[in-house]
């Protein structure tokens, strides 16, 4: 696991979007997990520079979104779909039949869930997947407990992540108690995954993820399993580490001598 802690979130956005500019460069179709929440927002306004400024193609890419509230359709402003329709998708040249998001109006939950994860391995697998980490630890929506093998399926939000996530809600009782989200299992089939985190919230929980044990109480620490993870941090997210002086010391080295080799665990 590569862990850099960035000093601020711009710096933090640039260097996620870096790592996925290259990527598509190397592989003008590859297939990208993506992530909601409002971490990754700034990577995704990177993305959309490099595509408007720079002229970054995304013509071939694939996308798989992690996860969707149960119930809402994609027209919902707090839907997943909606937010990555406004945040990226309509800024740059995806094709919208390459785009894939959970569907939280599935007649039935099961099937669509079988269906999606035939969806990922139809088209070759993800070769990098965005993920943010929730209060309580969770990855998507695999809140505590969810089983490190785990595959798309429906779950029940703790009352944690419906506090967390209430404000993009005109209240808590508006924010649907149920989730389709990928797996840990799934996500770890990654090729490749960017964790990102921000904020002095999300200080405590990176650190046991990160480097406690790996627990299903904290499916984030499922990705120490992973043979290649970069987990990108702002300082205040990584200000609870214990190796942080390691961690920034690693990536002075590597961008002195092999600065090819960042976002590379
Ligand atoms: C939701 C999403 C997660 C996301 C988390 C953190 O629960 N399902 O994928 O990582 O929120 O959100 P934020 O980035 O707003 O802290």
């Amino acid at each position: 696991m590569e862990v850099i802690i960035c000093d601020n979130y711009e710096n933090m956005s640039k260097l996620a979007a870096g790592i996925i500019r290259q990527q598509l460069l190397i592989k003008p179709n590859s297939v990208l997990g993506l992530a909601t929440g409002s971490t990754p927002i700034g990577t995704y306004k990177e993305l959309v520079r490099l595509h408007k400024e720079e002229g970054l193609d995304f013509s071939q890419v694939v996308t798989f979104n992690l996860d969707e509230y149960l119930g809402l359709p994609p027209s919902h402003p707090q839907s997943y779909r909606y937010f990555m329709d406004q945040n990226l998708f309509k800024h740059i040249n995806i094709p919208p039949g390459n785009i894939h998001v959970p569907y939280g109006h599935a007649e039935s939950v099961m099937e669509f869930c079988a269906w999606y994860e035939a969806q990922i391995v139809a088209a070759g697998g993800i070769d990098i997947q965005l993920l943010g980490i929730g209060g309580d630890g969770h990855i998507a929506f695999n809140e505590p407990g969810s089983s490190l093998g785990s595959r798309t399926r429906l779950k029940t939000l703790t009352e944690q992540t419906i506090k967390d996530n209430a404000r993009f809600f005109s209240n808590a009782d508006e924010v649907p108690r149920f989730a389709i989200t990928m797996g840990v299992g799934t996500i770890l089939e990654a090729r490749r995954i960017i964790l990102l985190a921000s904020g002095r919230s999300k200080a405590a929980i990176v650190a046991e993820a990160i480097e406690g044990p790996i627990t299903s109480q904290v499916t984030a620490s499922a990705l120490q399993m992973h043979r290649d993870v970069v987990v990108i941090l702002d300082a205040d997210a990584g200000a609870k580490l214990k190796r942080a002086d390691y961690y920034r010391w690693v990536y002075e080295q590597k961008k002195r001598l092999v600065p090819q080799m960042i976002g590379h665990a």
